[in-house]
């Protein structure tokens, strides 16, 4: 899948977001495949995968939720929203529930601050929420602490 690219560093970003495009994330063997077409070190995709927060090394949950930390999420508590994800799911930001359904993200603006605080699950906006309707959400993606 690379070939159509040439063999020129200044491409290596643009293979990686194809990688990750075709993938939903970065497979090991893949980098391997493209630090040996490139001819660069492994380290150093290593740490342009890390670097780029659009690139995961991990696979990614069938619903990634974008919780919403920006300025006017922020004073809204989007952080009281976190907790009850993270409590909720089990899970930290940048992490994946062991059953590969959902992802944990945190972002700075959804670009929706009048209906703050936000957060996206996949390409559905969610606004104005409250802790128990993020409960409501969840349980209805069935993904509720309470089962
Ligand atoms: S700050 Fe959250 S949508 Fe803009």
């Amino acid at each position: 899948m690379f070939e159509k690219y040439p063999k020129e560093h200044r491409y290596t970003l643009a293979m990686l977001q194809d990688l990750q495009k075709e993938y939903g994330y970065i497979p090991k063997e893949k980098l391997l495949e493209l630090s040996q077409y490139l001819d660069i070190p492994l380290s150093k995709l290593y740490s342009m995968a890390t670097f780029y927060k659009a690139l995961s090394l991990k696979p990614k949950g069938r619903y990634i939720i974008k919780v919403c930390d920006g300025t006017a999420c922020h004073i809204r508590s989007s952080k009281s929203l976190l907790d009850e994800i993270e409590n909720s799911l089990g899970i930290k930001p940048g992490e994946t529930t062991k059953d590969g359904k959902f992802s944990l993200e945190v972002v700075n603006c959804l670009g929706s601050c009048a209906i703050a605080p936000v957060m996206v699950i996949n390409d559905r906006y969610y606004g104005k929420l409250t802790s128990s309707k993020v409960r409501e959400i969840l349980r209805e993606y069935g993904g509720a602490g309470d089962e």
